[in-house]
């Protein structure tokens, strides 16, 4: 079955929904709409063929279009897929599911009552390093996760909406969600709105989760230079996720162990740092296979790997992250 897709939202993300779309075989993209003419001319510059519109009605109203794929702003991902998904379209959303969990609920909810798939756009859970770990996570050859420290940093894009919170966390959050298939029992975090008063351009956070793993996130817009930098430290081996580089996983097959005493209150760790591996890694586009699974989970009814269900974890991970910064910040300082 090829899906019938119209695509909302041509600023920076959706010109790259609608670029793989138009070359997924899967996938027929029937229709464009956003509110600028502009970026509307644009799209329609490069591909002639695909209808274009101002109004997300049009849209709705056409019986030829099975899903809509939205890349607009958080505030209307809920009032947007709601509509979507009343009238019976299958609904893609860019990350963040939702501007918040009550929404994000409420959109899961009718989604289930529908029959209809809604699915967040996790682009991660479809990047192949990311895959490398989680099937070292998987496997046991990390052995028990002892921690995760992530950096995500970079000079911009500063968002009109949301905070660096809303807008990178998403990646990390749901990325940790699906290593570790588990949701963080304690956060703390700090922030500061270092340039636009209100909107939080630098946040570090620690989450703490049920299994012991603790995870150290950090967040900004504001940076000497990009870091995309994950390490996963486990009992038995230790891996660095760098997105920026050309060996993007390197395995390091070291770490320190405690062995039993020999003599009462004699105690000797035992370092052990042995071979770096860096495997093969793939280099198919995740949007592609984001998408492809957004097809086949319309075609096939199953619930593709960034499901709405993860989305509406990392959107509540969020709000508890933002709920944890107005306690110690006040709301002031988050607007
Ligand atoms: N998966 C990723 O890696 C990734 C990367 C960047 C952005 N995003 C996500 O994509 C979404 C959009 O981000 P962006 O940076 O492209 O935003 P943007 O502001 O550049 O573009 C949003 C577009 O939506 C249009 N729009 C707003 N309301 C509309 C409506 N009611 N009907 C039709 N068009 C409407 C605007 O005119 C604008 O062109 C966000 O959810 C963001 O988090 C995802």
């Amino acid at each position: 079955m090829t899906v019938n897709v119209g695509v909302v939202g041509l600023g920076y993300w959706g010109p790259n929904l609608v670029r793989v779309l138009h070359e997924l075989a899967e996938a027929e993209l029937v229709a464009v709409c956003d509110l600028d003419t502009v970026r509307l001319a644009k799209i329609r510059r490069r591909y002639p063929a695909v209808r274009c519109t101002t109004s997300y009605e049009d849209l709705l109203a056409d019986d030829s279009i099975d899903a809509v794929a939205l890349a607009t702003p958080v505030s209307t991902h809920h009032p947007l897929a709601m509509r979507a998904l009343k009238v019976g379209k299958h609904v893609f959303v860019e990350k963040p599911l939702a501007a918040s969990s009550a929404e994000a609920e409420e959109m899961i909810a009718l989604a289930g009552d529908c029959d209809l798939v809604l699915m967040p756009g996790h682009t991660f859970l479809y990047s192949p390093p990311v895959n490398v770990v989680k099937d070292l996570i998987d496997s046991g050859e990390l052995g028990d996760i002892y921690f995760i420290s992530t950096s995500r940093v970079n000079l911009g894009l500063h968002q009109s909406d949301v905070s660096v919170l809303w807008d990178l966390g998403p990646h990390d959050f749901s990325i940790l969600r699906y290593w570790l298939e588990e949701n963080p029992e304690h956060v703390s975090a700090m922030a500061r709105a270092c340039v636009v008063p209100g909107t939080p351009d630098v946040a570090f956070v620690n989450l703490a989760y049920p299994s012991g793993t603790v995870a150290h996130v950090e967040l900004s817009w504001l940076a000497p230079s990009k870091l995309r930098r994950t390490a996963v430290v486990g009992s038995e081996k230790m891996v660095v996720y760098d997105d920026t580089s050309n060996e993007p996983v390197r395995i390091f097959d070291s770490g320190v162990s405690l062995p039993d005493p020999a003599t009462f209150g004699e105690y000797k760790l035992t370092y052990r740092t042995g071979d770096i591996v860096s495997p093969a890694i793939s280099a198919v586009e995740p949007l592609a296979l984001e998408l492809r699974d957004f097809c086949h989970s319309i075609s096939d009814g199953v619930i593709p790997r960034s499901g709405a269900l993860l989305g509406g974890d990392v959107v509540r991970t969020i709000e508890v992250v933002e709920n944890h910064l107005v306690k110690a910040l006040g709301a002031a300082a988050l607007r």
